[in-house]
Parts: C-alpha cells; structure tokens; sequence
C-alpha cells in the first residue's frame, strides 16, 4: 500500500522515522505537501490533485501537519483533508480532529462538554466582557494566562497578574485561562502521547519557566504511565484524545495545587522528538501499526464480514 505523508518537510527528522516505520511493514511512503494539492473538477474521477500521486489516490494519508497560512490557505489546505476523507481515503488525523484541536477554545468547550478535568476558561471577541473576565478573576485571587487561539510551542503565552493597560486579545479574540501555581520550586507538566485511544508514552517536562514547552527549554524527564502516580494522567488524556476524536494526539496536562489533573491542551499534529529522547518505544512504529491495523485492515475486515 501507498501511504501520502502529509508533511512540507519532506526531508525532517519526523518524515524520515515514519516513512523508515511504513517501509519497514512492506509500504511505500511519498510525502505531500498540502500547500502543492489542488481541488481540480477537470481532473477524473475525483476532482483531486496531489502530488506525487498522479493517477490512483493514496492507501492512507498520515497527517504529520499543516502549515499555517492565511484563513483562507489553512481552510483549502484542510478541504484537501476533508476530500480525501470524502473519497473514502483513511485520514489519520481526520481534518475534523484537526480543526478542533488547532483551536484551543474548541478544545476547551469539547474537553468540558466531556467531563475532562480542564482550567476555568474563556473565549471571546468583546474587549469589555475580557476586561471584567480579568477584573473578577484578579479580584478573587487568580492570576489568568492569555493564549493565542492558533497557538503552538509556547509561543506568545502571557501570565496576567495585574489589570493589563489595554485588553488581553491577540488576532482581536480574548482566550483566557484560570493560572494553576507550581507545586513545587520548578514548573512542570505532562506530555501524553495517545496512539489509537491508548496511552503510549510519556514525559514530565520541567522548567524554571512557567511555559514548560521544550521548544522554550522545557527539560524533558521520563515517566512510567503504568506507574500509579500517573494513571490518573494517564485516563485523562486518553478521555481527552477520544473527547476531539483524534488517531493520535499529544495531551499535556498539569496538576491543580489539590493534585488534581487537568488537561491544558491536546495536540493534533504533535512532534514526538523529544518523547522518543526518553522512552524506548517506537514512537513512529506505533503510529504506523495503529493507522494499517486500525484504519485500514479492520474496517475492510468489518466490510468483508459485515
Ligand atoms: N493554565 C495554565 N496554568 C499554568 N501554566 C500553563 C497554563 N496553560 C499553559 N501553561 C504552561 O504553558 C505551556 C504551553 O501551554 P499550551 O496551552 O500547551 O500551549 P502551546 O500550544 O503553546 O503548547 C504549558 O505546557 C504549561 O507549561
Ligand atoms: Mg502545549
């Protein structure tokens, strides 16, 4: 079978563990860059280009990102996803997935619908309604931390403990969640790596930061899930990734100052790089074996059979 990669980094560290992972279960990969896919009606039977792929669709696409953009390239970018799946190929994440993890609003509406312990939070356009959101949370004694919509890596976090001079929207939207102190000197969270609804792997990443990412040098430590002291992080964020209807996801989690775990945010395109530095489990292998056996040869077996 031929699996699409959907990566622009054709050649990255990522790429390269899946496409070994694939190979080494008798498939082939070729990466797609989405930014290079079209929708073209002329084009029979599907109506779809993709690179690399000139006649006979992909087996299976494995969705390792998609490239930020302008609104209007992110949404052709994602309608690519959305097609390939409406023509029956097995997309893993599912653009559905994507799109509700990517916005962390989404996320924190579906992580609650669901019963997932999650931070206090809120989201909205109004500056006013996010100004007395600050008011009435500094008032009763909690900081907040202010998060870009779309954001990822750590990236333009700001921790609010004192009436900011202008109100707290970034991309003119407020997301706004209650700040859970550290529990011991440094800063730390959890990353859990839920592959086909089970938890594979984990790290604890500790800092003298609050914003604990690695990409803003957060120091990745290994922990063991089977361990007592993590399985309730470990059921969460297996609820969590099952709550966004994700193939595979990255949670992170942190602990209330009463110890409670509480999903901070779940990852539809996570990097496993730092993961794979402190476990022994093949990250990619797992991926690739949950997307043939559970994506592919099931659903033809339950269609066979059914
Ligand atoms: N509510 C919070 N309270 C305290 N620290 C937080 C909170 N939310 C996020 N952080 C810290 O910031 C980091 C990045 O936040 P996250 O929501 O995962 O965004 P990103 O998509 O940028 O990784 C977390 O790993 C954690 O260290
Ligand atoms: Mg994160």
């Amino acid at each position: 079978m031929t699996i699409a990669i959907v990566t622009d980094e054709p050649s990255a560290w990522h790429t390269r563990e899946l496409r070994r992972a694939f190979v080494a279960r008798g498939h082939e990969c070729r990466a797609v860059d989405l930014r290079q896919c079209r929708i073209d009606l002329s084009l029979r039977p599907h109506g779809l280009f993709l690179p690399g792929f000139p006649r006979a669709l992909p087996d299976a696409a494995f969705v390792r990102g998609v490239p930020g953009g302008t609104l209007e390239q992110v949404v052709l970018r994602l309608d690519i996803l959305h097609a390939l799946r409406e023509l029956g190929v097995p997309v893993y994440n599912d653009a559905r997935a994507i799109e509700k993890s990517v916005d962390k609003a989404m996320t924190s509406f579906l992580l609650h619908r669901a019963g997932v312990p999650t931070p206090l939070t809120f989201a909205a356009e109004d500056a006013a309604c996010a100004s007395r959101v600050v008011m009435k949370e500094l008032a009763a004694g909690h900081a907040l931390v202010s998060k870009p919509l779309f954001g990822s890596q750590g990236k333009g976090l700001e921790r609010i403990d004192v009436v900011p001079a202008s109100p707290p929207l970034a991309a003119g939207v407020a997301y706004l969640q209650r700040w859970l102190p550290p529990c011991g000197k440094l800063f730390r969270d959890w990353r859990v790596f839920v592959v086909g609804g089970r938890t594979v792997a984990g790290m604890r990443r500790e800092s003298r930061h609050w914003v604990t990412n690695v990409a803003q040098g957060g120091k990745p430590h290994p922990v063991d899930l089977g361990d007592a002291e993590h399985a309730d992080l470990a059921h969460w964020a297996a609820a969590a990734s099952r709550a966004l209807g994700m193939d595979y996801a990255g949670v992170d989690l942190m602990r209330d100052p009463d110890g409670r775990p509480c999903v901070i945010e779940v990852n539809g395109a996570p990097a496993w790089k730092g993961l794979q530095g402190v476990t022994d489990l093949d990250i990619a292998g797992a991926l690739a074996e949950d997307l043939i056996v559970r994506r592919m040869i099931e659903p033809r077996a339950i269609t066979a059979h059914g």
